[in-house]
């Protein structure tokens, strides 16, 4: 028996476990809501109280397959788990069908208008599931716990196209006029935050026999051009760590209201079009979100506060991949942009806060709320802290043994401690994996990335207070995430003759890489720099990518002259942003002086 249960679900180990979802769904974009049925089939006979997770969902009707009624019960509404959903099964239930509809504020789901899409002529909808928004959109047992394939048919108006996390099966008309239905199979077992949906007015180009990206036919193109080096990719990602074992990679571009970077939804990686900076150089995010094929989608958290082992390996692994396609020093460079996430996080909670652990304790805690960069950028440097340790070569082979020995299931950092013991005998205590796991802030014998071209950029942007400047002939030469490197690491608030040295020295305003662009506009912002506001109105309105919202908002609560723009672009702006986008400029702005 599990002795652990989920603190963000009503799944009940001791009550029968789904295996399968069987999906039927209508895409109502006038209601903005999805509706139809799901029928949950069971692992084996079953009976008595069965608890689901719901949010927002209305219930219709519940009824075993024989069309027999099965009582069912909705509790009060609790604010971050949602609502629980009890069916009292008669003896020898296989499976239930469950009649409802979502909600329009569904936070797993985002509706948008057609002028909020890139060809303003279609209305558009994605879902974004992770960590525990899946109950939005299908009532289940939605704790990682329970792995799931699924089948399902998604029926929307007939110009649009539906894609999911599954493999595609033939579309047809649907009895329905002006409509059109798309099959999907997904023979894996997925956690329920992998159930993936979205639906607008999509075009495809084929990247390799097993890759393509969709996307609107406006920005399809440049999709295609930027992502061109995915199958190099996928390649090394196996040479790494084993087979890809999910068939097909393919990869969709969003609107640009998507709240992440990218979302690892499995044969679907869900992408930000922030990504399109024209010269490849924001990739990384899918070494990342292809990365996850192996470490999340095969082995995952048994719950949120054991997140760390999905995104730290996943860090981890994406640092391996492009150490192998583009070198040390590329991979040095993106250890210390995340060294920099990572101390802002803990900035953010404070040192000492227990959210700054890699293993957490989110009872009460909304999983939204506790995200940040610390069981990404923490959790990695664990593993390349056990990688040292152990040597390359025993650690690769570890990471394998760990895949095999854990394939399609939920697993806890307990259990990651034991594996560990087992395979790497000796070498936990040497790391002191404890301190690692149960003590906030970063531990002392983290591991440091140095290379010359770092040690180069730091110092110069440390000289910067004292006069020193890198030469035209110099920041020619400097890759982007060398460009980034050196931003990152110059002070905070800049008089507004160096803001306009700086943004024509590097040429700021014209460039199209989103890191770099938000970087150049939070010093900006910081610095109360006037000639930089039109740009920054002009993001924050067109853009919701929390990574790049918070410290844009951020910046601006300095000075009474950005608050009063951050005030009037949030005004603007706010019902564009995904919900969950909302909510974290709101916690920004109420921490503003009045
Ligand atoms: N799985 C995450 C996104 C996520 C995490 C969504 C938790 C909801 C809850 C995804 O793999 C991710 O980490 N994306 C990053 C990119 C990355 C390169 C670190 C992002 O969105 O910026
Ligand atoms: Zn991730």
């Amino acid at each position: 028996m599990v002795t652990c249960p989920d603190p963000h679900s009503y799944f009940d180990p001791d009550q029968p476990r789904t295996r399968r979802l069987r999906l039927r769904l209508g895409v109502d974009f006038e209601r903005q809501c999805l509706e139809g049925q799901v029928v949950l089939e069971l692992a084996g006979a079953a009976a008595g109280p069965l608890d689901l997770d719901t949010k927002g969902l209305s219930i219709h009707s519940v009824e075993a397959s024989e069309g027999a009624r099965i009582p069912f019960a909705l509790a009060d509404p609790e604010a971050i788990l949602g609502r629980r959903l009890r069916l009292q099964l008669p003896p020898g239930t296989r499976e239930v069908a469950i009649r409802y509809e979502t909600s329009p504020d569904a936070v797993g789901l985002q509706w948008l208008t057609p002028e909020q899409t890139e060809g303003k002529r279609h209305p558009f909808l994605f879902s974004q599931c992770q960590p525990i928004h899946a109950r939005t959109m299908v009532p289940l047992q939605d704790s990682p716990y329970v792995r799931v394939t699924y089948e399902a048919e998604v029926t929307g108006p007939e110009e649009l196209t539906a894609v999911m996390s599954a493999a595609p099966g033939a579309h047809r008309p649907s009895p329905r006029a002006g409509a059109r239905t798309f099959r999907f199979e997904m023979p894996q077992a997925i956690p329920p935050y992998l159930l993936a949906l979205a639906v607008g007015h999509l075009e495809s180009r084929d990247l390799s026999p097993r890759s393509r990206v969709w996307a609107e036919p406006e920005t399809v193109e440049a999709a295609a051009w930027e992502f061109a080096g995915v199958e190099a990719m996928i390649t090394k990602a196996e040479q790494l760590f084993g087979p890809y074992e999910w068939d097909r990679y393919d990869m969709l571009v969003l609107p640009p209201s998507f709240p992440y970077g990218g979302m690892e939804n499995p044969r679907m990686t869900f992408l930000t079009p922030t990504l399109l900076a024209g010269d490849r150089s924001l990739v990384d995010v899918v070494a990342h979100e292809l990365a996850h094929s192996w470490t999340g989608n095969i082995v995952t958290n048994a719950t949120m506060d054991h997140f760390w082992l999905n995104e730290g390996f996943t860090v981890w692994a994406e640092r391996r991949i492009l150490e192998a396609l583009h070198g040390e020093a590329e991979a040095v460079l993106g250890w210390a942009i995340g060294q920099k996430a990572l101390e802002q996080s803990v900035e953010r909670f404070g040192a000492e806060s227990p959210l700054t652990r890699l293993r957490t304790d989110l009872k009460g805690v909304d999983p939204d709320d506790a995200f940040s960069s610390i069981p990404y950028e923490k959790g990695a440097r664990l593993l390349a802290l056990v990688e040292r340790t152990a040597g390359r070569e025993r650690f690769d082979r570890f990471l394998r043994a760990y895949i095999d020995r854990f394939r399609f299931t939920s697993i806890t950092s307990e259990e990651f401690i034991a594996f560990l013991e087992e395979k790497l005998p000796g070498v936990g205590g040497r790391v002191d994996v404890d301190t690692w796991l149960y003590q906030p802030g970063l531990p002392k014998n983290a591991p440091v990335f140095r290379s010359p071209a770092l040690e180069e950029l730091t110092a110069l942007a440390e000289g910067w207070s004292a006069g020193t400047r890198p030469t035209p002939d110099r920041i020619t030469r400097w890759s982007p995430s060398e460009t980034l490197v050196y931003l990152q690491h110059l002070p905070r608030q800049l008089d507004p003759a160096s803001c306009q040295w700086l943004e024509a020295a590097l040429g700021l305003s014209a460039r199209g890489n989103y890191e770099i662009l938000v970087e150049w506009l939070t010093i900006a912002a910081g610095s109360d720099y006037a000639p930089a506001f039109g740009r920054i109105r002009d993001i924050l309105t067109r853009m919701g990518r929390m990574k790049y919202l918070r410290p844009l908002y951020t910046a601006l609560g300095k000075h009474a002259r950005t608050r009063t723009l951050a005030r009037e672009v949030f005004a603007a702006a706010r019902l564009r942003y995904h919900s969950l986008s909302r909510r974290v400029v709101e916690s920004v702005m109420e921490k503003y002086p009045p």
